[in-house]
């Protein structure tokens, strides 16, 4: 299956790229868009290996650097990103997916102070130290030939409990919220420098956030419910939206919160 978004030559990077989820996803979809050399990393090594051999088997020849790491770790994201940049010399598109829902259903009262650092590390500080070294490296390079207008492009993913609030996510929903309005403050803070920063705010969708736990199946039916499109969306909906914020297509678009949610957030 191609891709619809035609990137031009470049490098990319993908957290929270392994299993079955958005990261995935979207890693795939770089190897299908053209990409030549995709780095990517999780917590969880196993799947990253899996993702590894996925986006291998849609092009064979595509250099992939997977190193596994926690992305709440600054001196494994500077390393990582500094490794990235060493080996490829560039660094074109970065999309930062990694995070978690820090359990079921949790109201305030009952979420400890550890729990609720422990998501913000990985949400919230997680997006905004990868970002960094993102920028970091980006601001190094000058933009590709075809496309001189764009030195790099960034594209986070938050959430439509960015932008509205679900009973018991309450330290989630504000995480999510986080990255939106870093996206923003660093798309106004880069934007001369020819560095996009865009976020994608995924509605409900199939993963293994959502269908591992009983719990939460059943605590998202109403959300499924109450969307105008009465689904769950795919990981693939999500990265389609993500491949073309991050290409030549999206060029005029800065700091941009897009929503792919069946409509959720239209009520
Ligand atoms: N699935 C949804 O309905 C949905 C909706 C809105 C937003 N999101 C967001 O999309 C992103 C991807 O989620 P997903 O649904 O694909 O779920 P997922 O669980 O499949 O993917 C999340 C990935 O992040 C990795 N990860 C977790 N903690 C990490 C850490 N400390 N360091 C590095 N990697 C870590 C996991 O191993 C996993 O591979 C998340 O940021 C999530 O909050 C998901």
């Amino acid at each position: 299956m191609a891709s619809f978004v035609r990137l031009l030559p470049g490098i990319a990077v993908v957290t929270g790229a392994g299993g079955t989820g958005i990261g995935a996803a979207v890693a795939k979809g770089f190897a299908r868009s053209g990409c030549s050399k995709i780095a990517i990393t999780d917590i969880n090594p196993k799947t990253l290996d899996q993702t590894k051999d996925a986006i291998l088997r849609i092009n064979p020849s595509i250099h992939v650097f997977n190193k596994p790491g926690d992305i709440a770790d600054e001196s494994f994201v500077d390393s990582f990103n500094d490794e990235v940049f060493s080996r490829f010399s560039r660094l074109d598109y970065a999309v930062n997916c990694a995070g978690v829902l820090g359990g079921d259903v949790i109201k305030a009262v009952e979420m400890t102070t550890d729990a609720f650092d422990r998501l913000n590390n990985i949400n919230y500080k997680g997006s905004w130290l990868s970002c960094r070294a993102q920028l970091r490296n980006m601001l190094k390079q000058q933009p590709l030939q075809e496309h001189p207008r764009q030195r790099g492009s960034i594209v986070n993913i938050a959430s439509q409990l960015g932008i509205v609030a679900r009973p018991g996510a309450a330290a989630y929903c504000a995480s999510k919220a986080a990255i939106i309005n870093m996206t923003r403050a660093n798309a106004i803070d880069y934007s001369d420098d020819g560095i996009r920063v865009n976020c994608v705010c995924p509605g409900v969708i199939e993963t293994p956030m959502t269908t591992t736990s009983k719990a939460m199946v059943e605590a998202l039916k109403p959300a499924i419910d109450i969307a105008p499109m009465k689904r769950m969306g795919t990981p693939e909906e999500v990265a389609d939206a993500v491949l073309f914020l991050c290409s030549a297509q999206a060029s005029f678009i800065q700091g941009h919160a897009l929503v792919v949610d069946g409509g959720y957030t239209i009520n």
